[in-house]
């Protein structure tokens, strides 16, 4: 009894001593560790994804400084922000150019209008921020030292090279599921046979041919699109940098990123698809688990409605005067004739579409904490990733209204999936909109579909905020994830389409096929060819 004790004792004691030993053996150097956040595009729903992982890790106790072109929404009294606005003039050419999209019927075309118009502007002034002296003193003041650099992705890559300018790796924020050009950087594979981002197969389901089509001819859009960046990215390289011996080459930089957060879950949203360890999927990372109290008239006017609530917003993007005012009118119309509490997100409170007692107009909504409310019947939307993300996991039913960019993609994909419906925002018919709100709000089937979907999405082994604080500590903790990258990334163009591989097995082939030819020739004249000669040299006996 006592020897089995005391063995069990100097078991116990070398059980602590091993463990002791492997915590002096772990890699260490995290606590505290100063982390910079560079986010130069000018949308403010990819900001809040990124903001919401810089306030995971200002939570965790991280030094963060956050460098962006847009006030921050999402932040933490401890993150140093320094904005780097867009000018006056800019600001309401992108404006106008948005009031012209909304004024149109989404389309394949105007997307890729939106796209080459407002977009070459959104990607051109990224670079002044990097060439703003309130950015550049963060290097040249040489007290500063950064662990880990983040880079938020939107048509920026050459911006990967901030790790090199700060000597230290580079984490990549993308606000959506993993995308052609965000894949490229990491060396996740990219084919034809894989869905891109936005093709919606259901679960167990084949791409059926259209999807296929589509996902074919996007993919050949995007290596288009990339091969007109990939030169604008060269020019903006040389812009900033070229001056700078101690500055490796784009080429070289692009090699060197550690991983990228990406704002999906395929599991449960899809597309399933195959994913390198470099991409680390945080979907909803910007959707509070718990939800804070809300405003106090918010509060009051929810609880108010005895036939529940629904929440109206087109996003940040867009303010309420883009809307054409025919439009305007007929939301108007059907939203105050409903016997729902009516949340509005309104720009302008001297200038409401109209007084009813059910409407609440509100210049600005914590959105996430109102969906999360349990009155909420109801979501009106522009389908932005981001608030179709909330809904989706607080379960709340959504009617979308799409009108540019990834959103009508996103309503496509809602609808699919029977989270919903959708309709054409421009050319809004107050009947069909109504029946359209009814038809959401009392057949249980689209709450169903969400609650299950809801369970999924938050069934994780680490949540989207854990996941960040681990893989952004891993990353400092070995100063660069080198080892967990994709061969791709080092792999030029013929060696991953194995171009080089075809071209000698049709050598090989080639070569086979001659011996091949050789050797049949010979035998052929070893069996046929003296009976021949034989044949010939008879006839010409016999004549
Ligand atoms: C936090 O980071 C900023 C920017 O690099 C730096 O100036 C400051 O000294 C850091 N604070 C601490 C406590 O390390
Ligand atoms: C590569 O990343 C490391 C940190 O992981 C950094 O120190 C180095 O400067 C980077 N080199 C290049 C060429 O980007």
């Amino acid at each position: 009894m006592t020897q089995n004790r005391s063995t069990w004792i100097g078991c116990s004691l070398g059980g602590l001593l091993v463990a002791l030993l492997a915590l002096q053996t772990m890699p260490q150097g995290t606590e505290g560790a100063n982390i910079l956040g560079v986010f130069t595009s000018h949308s403010p729903s990819h900001f809040i994804v990124h903001m919401s992982i810089m306030k995971t890790l200002a939570e965790k106790g991280h030094n963060v400084t956050v460098v962006s072109s847009v006030p921050p929404k999402v932040t933490h009294k401890s993150i140093n922000h320094i904005v780097v606005p867009m000018s006056a003039e800019d600001e309401k050419v992108l404006n106008d150019g948005m009031a012209g999209m909304v004024k149109e019927k989404p389309s394949i075309w105007n997307t890729m209008k939106s796209i080459f118009s407002s977009l070459a502007l959104l990607i051109d002034k990224q670079v002044d921020v990097l060439e703003d002296p309130r950015f550049q003193e963060l290097y040249l003041n040489k007290g500063n030292k950064f662990d880990v650099v983040f880079v938020g992705f939107f048509f920026n890559t050459y911006q990967v090279a901030l790790g090199a300018r700060f000597n230290c790796p580079v984490i990549i924020s993308w606000s959506g599921p993993p995308m052609m050009m965000v894949n490229e950087v990491l060396g996740n594979p990219e084919l034809s046979s894989v869905p891109q981002m936005h093709i919606s197969a259901p679960p167990g389901q084949p791409m059926n041919f259209q999807q296929r089509m589509q996902n074919f001819a996007s993919t050949l859009g995007f290596n288009a699109l990339n091969i007109f960046l990939n030169h604008k990215y060269n020019k903006f390289y040389d812009r900033l940098w070229s001056k700078d011996k101690s500055m490796p080459t784009f080429a070289q930089a692009k090699r060197n990123v550690s991983l990228a957060f990406c704002n999906g879950h395929g599991i449960s949203e899809g597309p399933i698809r195959p994913n390198v360890p470099g991409v680390i999927e945080i979907g909803g990372i910007q959707v509070k688990s718990k939800p804070d109290p809300l405003p106090e008239d918010i509060q009051e006017f929810l609880e108010k409605g005895k036939h529940g609530a629904i929440l109206f917003s087109l996003g940040s993007n867009l303010k309420g005067e883009h809307i054409q005012p025919e439009v305007v009118k007929t939301i108007f119309k059907g939203l105050s004739s409903l016997k729902q509490q009516v949340i509005w997100k309104w720009e302008d409170p001297k200038n409401t579409p109209g007084k009813s007692a059910n409407i609440l107009y509100k210049k600005w909504l914590p959105q996430d904490d109102i969906l999360a409310h349990p009155k909420l019947k109801l979501f009106i939307t522009h389908a932005g990733k981001g608030g179709v993300a909330e809904a989706q996991y607080h379960g709340v039913p959504m009617l979308a209204l799409p009108v540019f960019a990834d959103q009508p993609g996103n309503a496509d994909k809602l609808v699919a999936s029977g989270y919903g419906l959708q309709l054409p925002l421009a050319t809004l018919d107050v009947d069909e909109f109504k029946a359209a709100i009814k038809e959401v709000i009392e057949n249980p089937k689209y709450a169903k579909t969400l609650k299950s979907f809801s369970q999924l999405y938050r069934d994780r082994p680490l949540s989207p905020q854990e996941s960040v604080v681990y893989w952004t500590e891993y990353v400092i903790r070995h100063h660069g994830a080198a080892h967990m990258q994709s061969p791709l990334v080092h792999m030029n163009f013929i060696a991953s389409n194995n171009l080089d591989i075809y071209i000698i097995a049709a050598l090989v082939l080639y070569i086979v096929f001659i011996i091949n030819k050789i050797v049949w020739k010979f035998v052929w004249r070893k069996l046929f060819g003296k009976s021949n000669k034989v044949s010939k040299g008879k006839k010409v006996k016999k004549q």
